[in-house]
């Protein structure tokens, strides 16, 4: 069933306790943490305005103060960078409150990221949306979420993305079962039959695990009220999704992968991070050159 409302409103959970990196996250949210210059959140902000999504919603925990502030106007900081004419840190500072409109919503307790979706509920309303984990980041040069979006819009039902991972890596992810016959031809989506979270490597389905993109159907919000805590004790909207892909298409139900070979950087745990800072800072014009030539001399010293 497809749709032809255009899809603009983005659920970006952020809530999380990350405590595989505390104590850094201990009164900030790593989402707050800079990848070279810009907090996590920043790139998976412009990526929803770049993808069109300029309604932004928000899930903040207890530590929500420095992303307020961080997508609010400065307006003493903007006077000095003006008077000093320092119109590059200017224009740096002032990029982040013109990325959409953002608003917030605080879920009261870490239960989980299917939980932390749920309480989009109200500001969503009854049209498909989109997630983005404020901890995933997708190369601004990849097009994952337009072509996410585009594929709700054809297909209907719900959108994941999935990447290929070493086998022994499955049991960080929710892993999912998919393809078969009815896989698009030449396509890179394919039908999803089953989805499991964190399965033990023996019992994983593929090797293809579920990234921080969704494009989901209104409908997995009463799915998600009737989904009792999973994995770890949480809400987890892997069991929600697993639960529409078992319904019909007429119901809101049916969920399509969208298998991604582009570049992600997971900015969740310590090592992942550091690549992804190191990565990033490798492409930059201003950082790239001094600091291949460093990593190139520290590398050697190994
Ligand atoms: P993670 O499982 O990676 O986040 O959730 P976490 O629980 O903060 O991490 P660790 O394992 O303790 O280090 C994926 C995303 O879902 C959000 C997180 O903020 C992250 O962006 N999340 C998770 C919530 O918003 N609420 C939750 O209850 C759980």
């Amino acid at each position: 069933m497809s749709s032809t409302t255009p899809i603009t409103k983005a659920v970006i959970p952020a809530a999380g306790m990350g405590t595989r990196f505390l104590p850094a996250t201990k009164a900030m949210p790593k989402e707050m943490l800079p990848v070279v210059d810009e907090p996590a959140i920043q790139y998976v902000v412009a990526e929803a305005a770049d993808a069109g999504l300029d309604d932004i919603l928000m899930i903040t925990g207890q530590n929500k103060r420095a992303m307020e502030d961080h997508f609010d106007r400065a307006p003493a900081l903007e006077a000095t960078l003006r008077d000093k004419g320092d119109t590059k840190k200017l224009d740096a500072v002032q990029y982040a409150t013109g990325l959409g409109d953002i608003h917030y919503v605080r879920q009261g307790q870490a239960l989980g990221l299917g939980h932390a979706v749920l309480c989009g509920k109200q500001h969503v309303g009854n049209e498909p949306f989109a997630v983005l984990l404020g901890d995933d980041l997708i190369d601004a040069r990849d097009t994952l979420l337009t072509t996410m979006l585009e594929t709700q819009q054809r297909l209907g039902g719900s959108v994941i993305a999935v990447m290929e991972v070493p086998e022994e890596n499955v049991s960080a992810y929710g892993v999912v079962d998919a393809g078969g016959q009815d896989k698009e031809p030449g396509a890179e989506v394919v039908p999803v039959h089953r989805l499991v979270e964190k399965p033990p490597v023996e019992e994983a389905p593929s090797n293809l695990a579920i990234i921080g993109r969704y494009v989901l159907h209104p409908a997995i919000f009463d799915e998600l009220e009737r989904t009792p805590p999973g994995k770890g004790g949480e809400i987890q909207l892997t069991d929600a999704l697993q639960a529409m892909a078992a319904k019909p298409v007429e119901d809101g139900g049916g969920v399509h992968a969208v298998v991604f070979r582009g570049r992600r950087y997971d900015t969740g745990d310590k090592l992942s991070y550091i690549k992804a800072v190191v990565t990033l800072a490798v492409d930059r014009e201003d950082l790239g050159p001094d600091l291949r030539t460093w990593l190139k001399e520290f590398a050697s010293g190994l």
